[in-house]
């Protein structure tokens, strides 16, 4: 039950729950391989990572990109000979009424959070399938769970991963391990980051400022699944404030 000196690669990893994740797993003995769109960011993770006497890489990507991800991975057996987990993390939220037609928005969405994961679990399955073993994490959300006006083609995206990730987990052999992690509301730069149309940006911000959870709490469950003995599979986790609806 360990999670020291797994080779953990995460996509978005520059700030928010990648960001916290990066943090919290090299604190307990992982070797990470970063992956965001901002390099300045990335690197700054790394560089603290590196400070506090742990061990990071990092390449520039962007998810929709299926060579990138292929990049990150290859930087992993490079640098480490194997990878452990990857965590597709990278999502984007611009989430509006559908009567606002915000169609670039949808298409946007539809690339990062589901071609983007697929992506990432091509990138994965070849060297996980050699290895016999390997774990993948999917960060999802509530908004799946709990489906909300504006929130439509968003919790959709989700929902289609949440999907390919309960199949890829049947599909797996013994030594693999597919998990599905759904944050609720978390305090990080998701929606001034993300959405796009203004008064759903300071209608949500105003929820957020009344209920958001630290990142930190999404960097512990996915610990929580990747310290599990190598038998034990860790098959969806919700974390939502105590106060979200
Ligand atoms: P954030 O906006 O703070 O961080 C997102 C990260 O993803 C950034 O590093 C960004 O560069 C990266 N990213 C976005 N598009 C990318 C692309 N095309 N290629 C590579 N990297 C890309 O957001 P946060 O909150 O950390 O979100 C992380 C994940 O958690 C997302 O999948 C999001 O949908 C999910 N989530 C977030 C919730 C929240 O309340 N913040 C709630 C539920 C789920």
């Amino acid at each position: 039950m360990t999670i020291e000196n797994k080779i953990v690669a995460i996509t978005g990893a520059g700030r928010g729950i990648g960001r916290a994740t990066a943090l919290h797993l090299a604190a307990r003995g992982a070797r990470l391989v970063l992956g965001a769109r901002s390099e300045a960011e990335i690197a700054t993770v790394a560089d603290s990572i590196e400070k506090a006497g742990g061990s990071a890489v990092f390449r520039q990507l962007d998810v929709t990109r299926r060579a990138d991800l292929e990049a990150l991975v290859g930087l992993a057996q490079d640098r480490f000979g194997r990878l452990d987990v990857i965590v597709n993390n990278a999502g984007i939220g611009p989430i509006s009424r559908f009567d606002a037609l915000r169609v670039e928005d949808w298409d946007a969405m539809i690339d990062v959070n589901v071609r983007g994961a697929l992506y990432g679990i091509a990138a994965v399955l070849p060297i996980f399938g050699a290895q016999r073993s390997g774990h993948v994490v999917n960060v999802i959300s509530t908004a799946g769970l709990k489906i909300v006006p504006t929130m439509g083609v968003y919790a959709a995206t989700k929902n289609a991963l949440r999907t390919a990730t309960e199949a890829l987990r049947q599909e797996c052999v013994p030594g693999l391990r597919v998990t599905e992690v759904s944050p609720g509301f978390i305090d990080t730069t998701f929606v001034d980051s993300s959405v796009t149309d203004p008064a759903v940006r300071e209608a949500v911000n105003r929820q957020k400022r009344k209920l958001a959870i630290s990142p930190d709490a999404i960097a512990r469950a996915i610990a929580f699944a990747i310290e599990q003995p190598a038998d034990v599979e860790i098959g969806s986790i919700v974390v939502r404030p105590t106060a979200q609806d």
